[in-house]
């Protein structure tokens, strides 16, 4: 059976963050809101409560029965699951004097406890809380402290099975042995087998997919990105040429990569139908300026493409969709209440009457990658940046023509190319963080060297079509649009930070786009943050 640790959300932002890491650990986890614990399930290992936007004290504060988990497996609560164990069991939870935010060092650290084994002294930890432990349960002992705050950690190990409860957040990078606590709490003291891998996913899930799917046909749609042509590999592997794929150009992709990436998939051996409809996208499209229209539009076009291919697949019994854990887990929202849910598929023919095979539900973004690689998927395929349905036409603002998609194709073309060449050394926290994120690079004398490119979630321009600016170019005076450059660090999509980009960089990028694409005097670098700006301009 399968081992599993169980991750109870009450509503933390970084409680995806605890289950990447839990993954990292070649351990499989399941994060479920927090009153949905799945009492009697054997596979279960271990127990950690998230941390949560409310305080024990608030009247709506979500509430967990510990006794359902409590005792039966090793239990770690982590930030308000710290202060809800106290709270539940006995001991005292009152507000800080100031809020406790940020970096701190533990003063003290029981390195003789299971949980802090290999410690340092003065380790490092972050600290997020309004509220703190002034008494913690009986039968409980402290086993870490911060200069203000007594109760960092404290456990009980006497029980038949262990507590233990920390007030900083060990899944965040800034807690430099949070990696070292969570491998301690699930492979010493849950006692993981530590079996969870690209290559055992594989091997199980083809074996799955085998046994599934017999000899039915499977329709997938392919967009290039990394989700779905993994989903296709690791199909094909599965059930070969019964697989059949589906790529519509919508005439709004990146400059040459329907044809790139038609290039790829039949390497890799892919059975599959390209579909150049562009010529109605742009028809359908002509005149219209308002971004929920246009978005419309693309969605509706594009269900009739890919159903009118689909249904000539007259045998077909499955869709496949390269829908990925994040897609799936319920998050809560401040009411408790569930804010996504599994995502329906829109609009496919009634008549096909097709089962939904969706062989990637269970991995996050990085293993998607690292299964990826496992397949043996080239480089770039699997590092290609998430880019929005829609395409391109979110990132022109005004209506949509061929001619502003070829302005633009050729300007993002030049800046992704640029990202691509640019190498950075990175070193410390920095180079951690890269490859955490799955990112392959040699560390040598302490140092990795990696492309902007692989350094940032996301980039592409957008031209600002509906502005025109005054330029001077040779002798004459030009009249023409800006293109915005966009390139944001993120985990997730959710939030994101502008990515801080070298000045040579930029001015390299700037005169060569101003130089070669014709059409564009003027480029600009978004600097806003999500929230509130969002990632696409529309
Ligand atoms: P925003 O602009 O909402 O984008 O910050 C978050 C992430 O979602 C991508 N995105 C889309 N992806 N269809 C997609 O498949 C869409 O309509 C769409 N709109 C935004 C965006 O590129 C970013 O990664």
């Amino acid at each position: 059976m399968q081992q599993k640790i169980i991750i109870l959300d009450f509503g933390s932002q970084t409680t995806q963050l605890i289950g990447r890491r839990v993954r990292e650990l070649d351990t499989f986890c399941e994060i479920l809101p927090y009153n949905k614990f799945p009492v009697g399930d054997d596979s279960v290992i271990g127990v950690i409560l998230s941390g949560s936007p409310y305080s024990v004290h608030d009247p709506e504060a979500f509430k967990v029965d510990l006794a359902q988990f409590v005792g039966k497996v090793p239990v770690l609560g982590i930030c308000y699951g710290a202060q809800f164990i106290s709270h539940s069991l006995g001991g005292k939870v009152e507000k800080a004097d100031s809020r406790e935010y940020g970096r701190a060092n533990l003063q003290t650290v029981d390195t003789s406890n299971p949980l802090f084994k290999g410690f340092d002294q003065h380790s490092q930890v972050w600290m997020s809380h309004g509220d703190t432990i002034t008494q913690i349960p009986d039968g409980f002992q402290c086993i870490a402290s911060t200069k203000d705050v007594k109760y960092a950690a404290y456990a009980n190990t006497q029980q038949p099975t262990p507590v233990f409860a920390v007030q900083f957040h060990p899944e965040v990078f800034h807690t430099l042995q949070g990696k070292l606590l969570l491998k301690n709490f699930v492979v010493d003291i849950c006692g993981s087998r530590q079996e969870w891998s690209p290559a055992s996913f594989v091997d199980t899930t083809v074996a799955e997919l085998k046994e599934q799917l017999g000899q039915d046909r499977v329709i997938l749609g392919l967009s290039g990105g990394v989700d779905s042509s993994v989903a296709a590999v690791l199909l094909n592997r599965a059930i070969g040429q019964r697989l059949t794929c589906i790529f519509v150009d919508h005439g709004m992709l990146r400059k040459n990569e329907f044809q790139q990436v038609m290039d790829d998939y039949k390497v890799l051996g892919l059975n599959v139908i390209g579909v150049d409809a562009s010529e109605k996208f742009f028809a359908d499209l002509a005149g219209v300026t308002e971004p929920e229209q246009k978005r419309k539009i693309i969605g509706r076009d594009f269900v009739e493409v890919f159903n009118a291919e689909a249904k000539k697949i007259t045998d077909a019994r499955w869709l496949a969709q390269g829908t990925i854990y994040p897609d799936r887990i319920e998050s809560l929202n401040i009411t408790g209440k569930v804010i996504k849910s599994h995502h329906n598929v829109g609009g496919l023919p009634k008549e096909m009457n097709l089962q939904l095979c969706e062989p990637l539900k269970w991995l996050f973004k990085d293993e998607v990658r690292r299964v990826g690689r496992q397949l043996g998927m080239p480089e770039h395929l699997i590092t290609r940046h998430p880019f929005p349905g829609p395409g391109l036409a979110v990132r022109i603002l005004g209506d949509i023509t061929p001619e502003k998609v070829r302005i633009l194709q050729d300007a993002d073309d030049i800046y992704i190319r640029g990202l691509r060449d640019y190498k950075v050394k990175l070193s410390g926290e920095e180079a951690r963080r890269v490859l955490a994120a799955g990112v392959p690079a040699d560390m040598q004398n302490g140092e990795i060297e990696v492309s902007l490119y692989d350094q940032i979630w996301q980039a592409g321009a957008i031209l600002l079509s509906t502005v025109r600016s005054v330029g001077v170019m040779g002798d004459e005076r030009t009249y023409e649009n800006p293109v915005a450059l966009r390139a944001v660090t993120s985990t997730d999509a959710m939030t994101a930070d502008w990515a801080h980009l070298p000045y040579d960089f930029m001015a390299k990028v700037s005169n060569e786009i101003i130089n070669k694409v014709r059409g564009v005097n003027r480029v600009c670098y978004d600097i806003s943050s999500k929230p509130p700006a969002t990632i696409e301009w529309e």
